[in-house]
Protein backbone atom coordinates (compact mmCIF):
# COMPACT_ATOMS: atom_id res chain seq x y z
CA UNK A 1 0.00 0.00 0.00
CA UNK A 2 1.13 3.28 -0.86
CA UNK A 3 0.38 6.87 1.06
CA UNK A 4 1.21 10.36 -0.71
CA UNK A 5 1.86 13.43 1.26
CA UNK A 6 2.12 16.77 -0.71
CA UNK A 7 4.25 19.69 0.75
CA UNK A 8 6.00 18.41 3.65
CA UNK A 9 8.37 19.92 5.53
CA UNK A 10 11.34 17.32 5.60
CA UNK A 11 13.11 18.78 9.14
CA UNK A 12 11.76 15.05 10.79
CA UNK A 13 13.01 13.17 7.76
CA UNK A 14 16.63 14.01 7.46
CA UNK A 15 19.28 13.62 10.28
CA UNK A 16 20.73 17.23 9.51
CA UNK A 17 17.45 18.72 10.97
CA UNK A 18 17.57 21.02 7.87
CA UNK A 19 13.50 22.42 7.81
CA UNK A 20 13.86 22.15 3.67
CA UNK A 21 10.06 21.09 2.25
CA UNK A 22 9.41 18.76 -1.03
CA UNK A 23 6.73 18.65 -3.04
CA UNK A 24 5.38 15.20 -2.65
CA UNK A 25 6.76 12.22 -0.62
CA UNK A 26 5.55 8.89 -1.53
CA UNK A 27 5.86 5.86 1.35
CA UNK A 28 5.62 2.86 -0.86
CA UNK A 29 5.77 -1.08 0.63
CA UNK A 30 6.19 -3.06 -1.93
CA UNK A 31 7.14 -3.12 -5.88
CA UNK A 32 4.12 -3.34 -7.21
CA UNK A 33 3.11 0.13 -5.76
CA UNK A 34 6.49 1.27 -7.53
CA UNK A 35 5.37 -0.07 -10.43
CA UNK A 36 1.66 1.14 -10.55
CA UNK A 37 3.04 5.21 -9.96
CA UNK A 38 5.94 4.82 -12.35
CA UNK A 39 3.83 3.17 -15.23
CA UNK A 40 0.94 5.89 -14.81
CA UNK A 41 3.15 8.70 -15.23
CA UNK A 42 7.13 8.38 -14.79
CA UNK A 43 7.79 11.90 -11.99
CA UNK A 44 10.79 14.32 -14.09
CA UNK A 45 12.34 14.90 -10.52
CA UNK A 46 12.36 11.70 -7.87
CA UNK A 47 14.63 10.60 -5.18
CA UNK A 48 14.75 7.70 -2.83
CA UNK A 49 15.31 8.51 0.85
CA UNK A 50 15.90 6.28 3.58
CA UNK A 51 15.87 7.05 7.12
CA UNK A 52 17.88 10.66 5.41
CA UNK A 53 21.05 9.86 7.94
CA UNK A 54 23.09 10.83 4.19
CA UNK A 55 21.15 13.64 2.41
CA UNK A 56 21.36 17.22 3.07
CA UNK A 57 18.66 19.11 1.55
CA UNK A 58 19.82 22.21 0.42
CA UNK A 59 16.72 23.59 -0.99
CA UNK A 60 12.90 22.83 -1.75
CA UNK A 61 12.90 19.75 -3.26
CA UNK A 62 10.88 20.34 -6.41
CA UNK A 63 10.25 16.45 -7.16
CA UNK A 64 8.91 13.28 -5.33
CA UNK A 65 10.82 11.46 -2.67
CA UNK A 66 10.29 7.53 -2.26
CA UNK A 67 10.47 6.37 1.06
CA UNK A 68 10.06 2.44 1.93
CA UNK A 69 7.80 1.50 4.24
CA UNK A 70 8.74 -2.64 4.23
CA UNK A 71 10.59 -3.99 6.94
CA UNK A 72 10.54 -7.59 7.51
CA UNK A 73 13.85 -9.67 8.05
CA UNK A 74 13.61 -13.66 6.70
CA UNK A 75 15.73 -16.22 7.77
CA UNK A 76 16.04 -17.72 4.36
CA UNK A 77 18.39 -20.87 5.02
CA UNK A 78 19.87 -21.56 8.69
CA UNK A 79 22.53 -24.92 8.63
CA UNK A 80 23.61 -24.47 11.75
CA UNK A 81 27.44 -22.95 10.71
CA UNK A 82 25.61 -19.82 9.38
CA UNK A 83 22.62 -17.70 7.86
CA UNK A 84 21.07 -16.72 4.53
CA UNK A 85 18.93 -13.64 5.36
CA UNK A 86 16.36 -11.36 3.22
CA UNK A 87 15.58 -7.82 5.02
CA UNK A 88 13.19 -5.39 3.35
CA UNK A 89 14.66 -1.60 2.65
CA UNK A 90 13.19 0.41 5.60
CA UNK A 91 14.48 -2.09 8.25
CA UNK A 92 16.75 -0.36 10.77
CA UNK A 93 20.59 -0.76 10.36
CA UNK A 94 21.42 -1.16 13.94
CA UNK A 95 18.31 -3.25 14.58
CA UNK A 96 19.54 -5.69 12.25
CA UNK A 97 23.33 -5.47 13.81
CA UNK A 98 21.47 -6.50 17.10
CA UNK A 99 19.34 -9.17 15.81
CA UNK A 100 22.48 -10.98 14.19
CA UNK A 101 24.66 -10.59 17.13
CA UNK A 102 21.76 -12.23 19.69
CA UNK A 103 21.64 -14.70 16.76
CA UNK A 104 25.25 -15.56 17.31
CA UNK A 105 26.00 -14.54 13.30
CA UNK A 106 29.14 -13.30 12.50
CA UNK A 107 29.66 -10.67 9.71
CA UNK A 108 28.31 -6.94 10.36
CA UNK A 109 29.38 -7.13 14.41
CA UNK A 110 31.84 -3.44 13.35
CA UNK A 111 29.01 -2.05 11.81
CA UNK A 112 27.14 -1.11 14.93
CA UNK A 113 25.06 2.14 15.72
CA UNK A 114 25.73 3.33 12.11
CA UNK A 115 22.88 5.00 11.27
CA UNK A 116 21.07 3.85 8.57
CA UNK A 117 18.45 1.77 7.14
CA UNK A 118 19.23 -1.21 5.29
CA UNK A 119 17.66 0.04 1.78
CA UNK A 120 20.71 2.79 1.91
CA UNK A 121 23.43 0.42 3.14
CA UNK A 122 24.59 -0.86 -0.08
CA UNK A 123 24.03 2.17 -1.83
CA UNK A 124 27.34 4.08 -0.53
CA UNK A 125 28.72 0.86 1.04
CA UNK A 126 28.62 1.94 4.55
CA UNK A 127 31.62 0.71 6.14
CA UNK A 128 33.40 1.19 10.04
CA UNK A 129 36.55 -0.45 11.79
CA UNK A 130 37.94 -2.56 8.71
CA UNK A 131 34.33 -4.02 7.61
CA UNK A 132 32.20 -3.02 4.89
CA UNK A 133 28.71 -3.96 3.93
CA UNK A 134 29.71 -5.41 1.04
CA UNK A 135 31.77 -8.49 2.75
CA UNK A 136 28.24 -9.75 4.00
CA UNK A 137 25.93 -8.90 1.32
CA UNK A 138 24.95 -11.70 -1.31
CA UNK A 139 21.98 -10.36 -3.44
CA UNK A 140 20.69 -6.87 -3.53
CA UNK A 141 16.92 -6.71 -5.22
CA UNK A 142 15.54 -3.52 -6.61
CA UNK A 143 12.62 -2.16 -8.42
CA UNK A 144 14.23 -1.07 -12.31
CA UNK A 145 11.95 2.46 -13.27
CA UNK A 146 13.04 1.62 -16.51
CA UNK A 147 12.14 -1.63 -17.06
CA UNK A 148 9.24 -1.29 -14.78
CA UNK A 149 10.53 -4.82 -13.19
CA UNK A 150 11.75 -6.15 -10.04
CA UNK A 151 15.97 -6.94 -10.78
CA UNK A 152 18.34 -8.89 -8.24
CA UNK A 153 21.93 -8.40 -8.20
CA UNK A 154 24.69 -10.44 -7.50
CA UNK A 155 27.37 -9.12 -4.77
CA UNK A 156 29.88 -8.77 -8.01
CA UNK A 157 27.78 -6.65 -9.99
CA UNK A 158 26.83 -4.53 -7.46
CA UNK A 159 30.21 -2.98 -7.54
CA UNK A 160 30.79 -2.07 -4.57
CA UNK A 161 33.99 0.35 -3.54
CA UNK A 162 34.81 2.21 -0.75
CA UNK A 163 31.56 4.15 -0.63
CA UNK A 164 30.71 3.10 -3.69
CA UNK A 165 28.12 0.97 -5.74
CA UNK A 166 26.51 0.50 -8.97
CA UNK A 167 23.69 2.30 -7.52
CA UNK A 168 25.62 5.31 -6.97
CA UNK A 169 26.85 5.07 -10.68
CA UNK A 170 25.07 3.81 -14.03
CA UNK A 171 21.36 3.27 -11.73
CA UNK A 172 21.32 6.65 -9.68
CA UNK A 173 17.76 7.85 -10.78
CA UNK A 174 16.83 4.13 -12.30
CA UNK A 175 17.20 1.91 -9.22
CA UNK A 176 14.85 1.55 -5.87
CA UNK A 177 15.70 -0.92 -3.64
CA UNK A 178 13.78 -2.92 -2.09
CA UNK A 179 15.63 -5.71 0.04
CA UNK A 180 19.37 -7.06 0.37
CA UNK A 181 19.94 -10.38 1.11
CA UNK A 182 23.31 -11.39 2.97
CA UNK A 183 25.44 -14.39 4.24
CA UNK A 184 26.32 -14.56 7.85
CA UNK A 185 28.10 -17.26 9.67
CA UNK A 186 28.57 -18.33 13.20
CA UNK A 187 32.21 -19.24 12.86
CA UNK A 188 33.87 -16.97 15.11
CA UNK A 189 35.68 -14.16 12.41
CA UNK A 190 36.93 -11.26 14.89
CA UNK A 191 37.90 -8.25 12.88
CA UNK A 192 40.00 -5.89 15.47
CA UNK A 193 42.32 -4.38 13.59
CA UNK A 194 41.38 -1.13 13.06
CA UNK A 195 42.55 1.67 15.69
CA UNK A 196 41.14 1.36 19.32
CA UNK A 197 39.07 -1.63 18.93
CA UNK A 198 40.88 -4.32 20.13
CA UNK A 199 41.88 -2.58 23.18
CA UNK A 200 38.38 -1.69 24.31
CA UNK A 201 37.55 -5.23 23.15
CA UNK A 202 40.35 -6.77 25.41
CA UNK A 203 39.24 -4.79 27.93
CA UNK A 204 35.29 -6.01 27.81
CA UNK A 205 37.14 -9.42 28.70
CA UNK A 206 37.59 -10.59 24.54
CA UNK A 207 36.30 -11.29 21.27
CA UNK A 208 32.85 -12.27 21.78
CA UNK A 209 30.20 -10.78 19.64
CA UNK A 210 28.54 -8.86 22.27
CA UNK A 211 31.60 -7.25 23.51
CA UNK A 212 32.93 -6.53 20.05
CA UNK A 213 29.29 -4.39 19.36
CA UNK A 214 29.52 -2.73 23.05
CA UNK A 215 33.00 -1.86 22.38
CA UNK A 216 32.67 -0.24 18.69
CA UNK A 217 29.12 1.37 20.47
CA UNK A 218 31.50 2.96 23.04
CA UNK A 219 34.17 3.98 20.42
CA UNK A 220 31.64 5.96 18.06
CA UNK A 221 29.61 7.22 21.24
CA UNK A 222 32.43 9.19 22.06
CA UNK A 223 33.96 10.81 18.29
CA UNK A 224 30.52 10.62 16.63
CA UNK A 225 27.78 13.40 17.85
CA UNK A 226 23.86 11.63 18.27
CA UNK A 227 21.62 13.11 15.64
CA UNK A 228 19.03 13.46 18.08
CA UNK A 229 21.20 15.90 20.21
CA UNK A 230 23.12 17.32 17.29
CA UNK A 231 21.94 17.91 13.47
CA UNK A 232 24.70 16.15 11.44
CA UNK A 233 25.25 13.21 8.69
CA UNK A 234 28.32 10.90 9.99
CA UNK A 235 31.40 11.67 7.81
CA UNK A 236 30.87 14.74 5.73
CA UNK A 237 33.45 13.96 3.60
CA UNK A 238 35.00 10.91 2.13
CA UNK A 239 38.64 10.21 2.99
CA UNK A 240 40.48 11.37 -0.42
CA UNK A 241 42.41 8.53 -2.23
CA UNK A 242 45.41 10.25 -3.90
CA UNK A 243 48.50 9.43 -5.94
CA UNK A 244 51.09 7.61 -4.40
CA UNK A 245 54.02 10.83 -5.15
CA UNK A 246 50.98 12.90 -3.35
CA UNK A 247 51.06 10.92 -0.13
CA UNK A 248 54.83 10.35 0.04
CA UNK A 249 55.52 14.46 -0.24
CA UNK A 250 53.04 15.29 2.15
CA UNK A 251 54.05 12.28 4.21
CA UNK A 252 57.90 13.61 3.83
CA UNK A 253 56.72 16.89 5.71
CA UNK A 254 54.31 15.38 8.22
CA UNK A 255 55.40 12.11 9.05
CA UNK A 256 52.63 11.91 11.65
CA UNK A 257 50.25 11.78 8.63
CA UNK A 258 47.64 8.46 8.91
CA UNK A 259 47.55 7.06 5.56
CA UNK A 260 46.45 3.44 4.41
CA UNK A 261 46.23 1.18 1.24
CA UNK A 262 43.78 0.91 -1.45
CA UNK A 263 42.91 -2.75 -1.90
CA UNK A 264 44.51 -3.95 -5.13
CA UNK A 265 46.04 -0.27 -6.10
CA UNK A 266 49.80 0.15 -5.40
CA UNK A 267 49.33 3.34 -7.16
CA UNK A 268 47.11 5.22 -4.80
CA UNK A 269 47.05 5.45 -1.29
CA UNK A 270 44.02 7.08 1.37
CA UNK A 271 44.07 9.59 3.62
CA UNK A 272 42.17 10.36 6.46
CA UNK A 273 40.00 13.94 5.68
CA UNK A 274 39.56 14.49 9.32
CA UNK A 275 43.07 14.81 10.35
CA UNK A 276 43.67 16.84 7.38
CA UNK A 277 40.63 19.05 8.64
CA UNK A 278 41.95 18.97 12.03
CA UNK A 279 45.53 19.80 11.34
CA UNK A 280 43.94 22.83 9.09
CA UNK A 281 42.84 24.19 12.33
CA UNK A 282 39.38 23.98 11.53
CA UNK A 283 38.24 21.66 14.40
CA UNK A 284 35.46 22.83 16.80
CA UNK A 285 35.31 25.57 14.22
CA UNK A 286 31.75 27.55 13.89
CA UNK A 287 30.35 29.72 11.74
CA UNK A 288 26.67 30.58 12.67
CA UNK A 289 24.60 27.79 13.27
CA UNK A 290 26.98 25.23 11.66
CA UNK A 291 30.08 23.75 12.41
CA UNK A 292 33.29 21.69 12.47
CA UNK A 293 32.54 18.50 15.26
CA UNK A 294 34.56 18.91 18.11
CA UNK A 295 35.28 15.48 18.48
CA UNK A 296 35.48 14.40 15.11
CA UNK A 297 36.73 17.27 12.38
CA UNK A 298 34.97 15.04 9.43
CA UNK A 299 31.41 15.95 10.59
CA UNK A 300 30.03 19.09 10.17
CA UNK A 301 27.21 19.48 12.39
CA UNK A 302 23.70 21.75 12.63
CA UNK A 303 23.78 23.73 15.93
CA UNK A 304 19.60 24.76 15.23
CA UNK A 305 18.05 26.18 12.91
CA UNK A 306 20.88 25.91 10.02
CA UNK A 307 19.67 26.16 6.52
CA UNK A 308 21.17 23.43 4.01
CA UNK A 309 22.98 26.44 2.16
CA UNK A 310 24.45 27.03 5.71
CA UNK A 311 26.04 23.48 5.67
CA UNK A 312 27.06 24.13 2.25
CA UNK A 313 29.07 27.50 2.67
CA UNK A 314 30.84 25.83 4.97
CA UNK A 315 31.76 22.85 3.01
CA UNK A 316 33.15 24.64 0.99
CA UNK A 317 35.17 27.00 3.50
CA UNK A 318 36.31 23.11 4.74
CA UNK A 319 37.69 21.62 1.60
CA UNK A 320 39.50 25.18 0.37
CA UNK A 321 41.42 25.25 3.53
CA UNK A 322 42.65 21.54 3.02
CA UNK A 323 43.41 22.23 -0.52
CA UNK A 324 45.02 25.65 0.37
CA UNK A 325 47.16 23.78 3.42
CA UNK A 326 48.10 20.45 1.69
CA UNK A 327 47.53 20.75 -2.14
CA UNK A 328 44.33 17.39 -1.59
CA UNK A 329 40.65 17.64 -2.98
CA UNK A 330 37.97 16.57 -0.59
CA UNK A 331 34.78 15.55 -1.54
CA UNK A 332 31.19 15.21 0.08
CA UNK A 333 30.45 11.96 1.03
CA UNK A 334 26.89 13.12 1.85
CA UNK A 335 24.36 13.46 -0.94
CA UNK A 336 23.24 16.78 -2.04
CA UNK A 337 20.33 17.91 -2.89
N1 LIG B 1 41.76 12.14 12.85
C1 LIG B 1 42.26 13.31 13.38
N2 LIG B 1 41.39 14.30 13.71
C2 LIG B 1 40.04 14.17 13.55
C3 LIG B 1 39.52 12.97 13.00
C4 LIG B 1 40.41 11.97 12.66
O1 LIG B 1 43.47 13.47 13.56
O2 LIG B 1 39.30 15.10 13.88
C5 LIG B 1 42.68 11.06 12.55
C6 LIG B 1 42.53 9.92 13.54
O3 LIG B 1 43.32 10.08 14.68
C7 LIG B 1 42.95 8.72 12.72
C8 LIG B 1 42.50 9.08 11.32
O4 LIG B 1 42.38 10.49 11.28
O5 LIG B 1 44.35 8.60 12.72
C9 LIG B 1 41.20 8.40 10.93
O6 LIG B 1 40.18 8.79 11.85
P1 LIG B 1 39.04 7.79 12.34
O7 LIG B 1 39.62 6.47 12.72
O8 LIG B 1 38.23 8.51 13.34
O9 LIG B 1 38.20 7.49 11.05
P2 LIG B 1 37.84 8.38 9.82
O10 LIG B 1 38.72 8.04 8.66
O11 LIG B 1 37.82 9.78 10.25
C10 LIG B 1 36.15 6.62 8.83
C11 LIG B 1 34.76 6.62 8.29
C12 LIG B 1 33.75 6.64 9.42
C13 LIG B 1 33.99 5.42 10.31
C14 LIG B 1 35.44 5.47 10.81
C15 LIG B 1 35.81 4.23 11.60
C16 LIG B 1 34.86 7.70 6.12
C17 LIG B 1 34.54 8.92 5.32
N3 LIG B 1 34.56 7.76 7.42
O12 LIG B 1 36.35 7.87 9.50
O13 LIG B 1 32.46 6.54 8.85
O14 LIG B 1 33.08 5.38 11.39
O15 LIG B 1 36.34 5.51 9.68
O16 LIG B 1 35.97 3.17 10.76
O17 LIG B 1 35.36 6.72 5.57
C18 LIG B 1 30.56 7.73 8.08
O18 LIG B 1 30.80 7.28 6.96
O19 LIG B 1 29.57 8.49 8.29
C19 LIG B 1 31.45 7.43 9.18
C20 LIG B 1 31.30 7.96 10.38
Amino acid sequence: MKRLYNDINLASRNSFGVSESARCIVEFDSAEDLKEIFSAERPEKWYVLGAGNNTLFTQYYDGVIFTPTCSSLTVLSDDGEGANIRVEAAYDWDSLVEWSVKQGLWGIENLSAIPSSVGAAPVQNIGAYGAEVKDAITVVEYFDTNKLEVVRLTNEDCRFAYRESIFKQELRGVAIILAIEMHLSRTPHPNLGYGDVIKEVEARGGATLENIREAICAIRGRKLPDPKVLGNAGSFFKNPIVEREVAERLLAEYPDMPSYAVPNDDNHVKLAAGWLIDKSGLKGYRSGAVGVHQNQALVLVNYGGATGGEVIALAKYVSQCVNDKFGVEITPEVNLL
